[in-house]
């Protein structure tokens, strides 16, 4: 019998794993699709994105976008459910990726490296999750190696992050004498990830669990896991849902430990796709019409397959093959012939998507990031954040008859998140604005090899950003009519100011306090 909708969106997984550079995010999500099946031999994401690295001649950005490309989104199932991993890109310059891509994830792995410990870029991307209150599962890496104290680690994480934290599984032995991860809760064994089911036993004195471990170190595991058993909290699955408390594993990706009972967390206390709000009502995961929202776009994925793809999160209902969508932003139909679902080495076209499920749509531009997709509903989905720029430039093109080419290729680009641009209303040149410099380097490269147009940029005398509104119409028009040469317009005609310097900006402020001016538009 066909799965109902309740019954495909309750297997579903939808997360992103989080992680300082090094911590071994590459080597875990190998290891979770090959536990799923989805490759076949370990390696493979590892081989690809040293492929990568060592290919190219433009070195960062193209590794940048290259690790993204090959693992953008990938789908795998293991027992009864169907996980999506969407990856996020490792250099902090693409920032404003990621955090598009965990608006779009219902759960997070937050890798630790158990030497290291909680590092800047783990706690600014935790920060970003709890903006979202996004559910965290933590994965204490490296255990195969000579690790921090299993206490110190968890008082680290309690400490930076102010999470309470649950283990759910200790680890027997470290370094040399890892040996496996004994569970908590259940009084059970597993020896790695080879084997499939946990053993039970009496207790962490029997022998396939302290007598794993060299005579030595047997007293100190059984004291341990007592002590954790005492001072530590038990799992709580609301607090976990709610961003509270996180439970958290011990493993060696590259060894092959705790990846299993990761995957299984994932599938027994991983929220299913939640409901998602829009600008007029909550869309439930599990309503019948089909809504979507598009996350990101990433352009000439494959130079198999020259085009446009843009990601999308179904949120409800089933997105499928063939089917007539409405685009909300302009009102037009459009239709969805070709998605596709993506796996580790492969794209195949996708029949039939449920809430929770990515899928790539090829288009050529129609699509652009924080578009909303229904089957007719007027709704618009408002997740999607965008960031006031950090660095904001000119672009000076060397041929002035290419202008206009110019002009439509910076829109494509902003449409598709490589930068955001603004249009200045006193008619003066458009401005691109980017989070990070690395950002500009791909739009450089990207325009020459795509567009067939050099350009250079120029230092703006503008140096801030700001999206700007107020309650009353009249007081923004007054605003911004006496400062016309410091307004512009982003790809939505929303208006930003801009201002020189931090503190013309807060002199502003200070002189209109009717107005508002944010840096962060879109966020719910
Ligand atoms: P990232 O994507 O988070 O940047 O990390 P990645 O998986 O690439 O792992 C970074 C390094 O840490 C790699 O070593 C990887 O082999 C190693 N590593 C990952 N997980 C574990 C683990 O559980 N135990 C140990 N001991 N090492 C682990 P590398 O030397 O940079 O690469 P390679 O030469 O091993 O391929």
């Amino acid at each position: 019998m066909a799965e109902t909708i309740q019954e495909a969106v309750k297997r579903r997984r939808t997360f992103a794993i989080i992680a300082h550079p090094d911590a071994g995010k590459t080597t875990l999500t190998e290891k979770l699709l090959l536990f799923g099946g989805a490759i076949q031999l370990a390696g493979e994401v590892k081989a690809k994105k040293d492929k990568i690295q060592t290919r190219s001649d433009w070195m960062k950005i193209e590794r940048e976008r290259g690790i993204s490309v090959v693992t953008s989104v990938m789908t795998f199932e293991y027992g009864d459910n169907v996980f999506n991993l969407l990856d996020t890109p490792g250099h902090e310059d693409f920032a404003d990726d990621t955090y598009r891509t965990l608006s779009a994830v219902d759960a997070a792995v937050m890798v630790i490296d158990a030497a290291r410990g909680i590092e800047p870029r783990t706690l600014k991307l935790f920060e970003v999750c709890r903006l979202r209150d996004i559910p965290i599962i933590t994965f204490v890496n490296k255990m195969d190696r000579e690790a921090r104290d299993t206490f110190e680690i968890l008082d680290e994480i309690e400490e930076k992050l102010a999470l309470d934290t649950a283990p759910v599984t200790w680890p027997i032995g470290q370094g040399k004498t890892f040996a496996g991860t004994y569970h908590l809760a259940e009084n059970a064994v597993r020896r790695g990830d080879a084997e499939t089911e946990r053993t039970p036993v009496h207790g962490p004195d029997s022998n396939r669990a302290a007598g794993l471990l060299p005579e030595n170190d047997r007293p100190a595991f059984i004291e341990e896991v007592e002590l954790a058993r005492e001072a530590c909290r038990p799992f709580d699955a609301d607090a976990f849902r709610e961003g509270h408390l996180t439970p958290v594993y011990f493993g060696s990706a590259l060894r092959n430990f705790g990846v299993r009972d990761l995957i299984e967390a994932l599938g027994a206390y991983g929220p299913p796709p939640r409901a998602q709000e829009a600008d007029s009502r909550t869309v439930e995961a599990t309503e019948d019409r089909m809504t979507s929202f598009v996350f990101k776009i990433q352009a000439n994925m494959d130079p198999n397959h020259r085009d446009r793809i843009a990601f999308v999160r179904v949120c409800s209902g089933i997105l499928q093959r063939g089917m007539k969508a409405k685009l909300v932003r302009t009102g037009k139909p459009m239709s969805l012939s070709a998605p596709q679902f993506f796996f580790a080495r492969s794209r195949i076209t996708a029949d039939e998507a449920y809430a929770g499920d990515v899928v790539g749509i090829p288009n050529h531009g129609t699509l652009r990031i924080g578009d909303t997709l229904t089957e007719g509903e007027d709704i618009l989905f408002r997740g999607v954040p965008n960031f006031a720029p950090e660095i904001l430039r000119r672009v000076r093109l060397g041929d002035a008859m290419k202008a206009k080419k110019l002009k439509d290729a910076l829109h494509q680009m902003a449409e598709e998140g490589v930068v955001q641009l603004f249009t200045p209303e006193d008619g003066s040149p458009a401005i691109v604005g980017v989070v990070g410099a690395l950002q500009l380097d791909v739009l450089k490269e990207r325009l020459n090899i795509e567009y067939g147009l050099p350009v250079d940029f120029e230092v703006s005398r503008f140096s801030i950003c700001r999206w700007i509104d107020a309650d009353e119409q009249a007081e923004l028009t007054r605003f911004m009519e006496a400062h016309r040469g410091d307004i512009a317009r982003d790809l939505d005609d929303d208006p930003v100011f801009l201002a020189q310097h931090e503190f013309s900006l807060n002199y502003e402020a200070e002189r209109w306090k009717a107005i508002r001016f944010t840096t962060v538009k879109d966020y719910q």
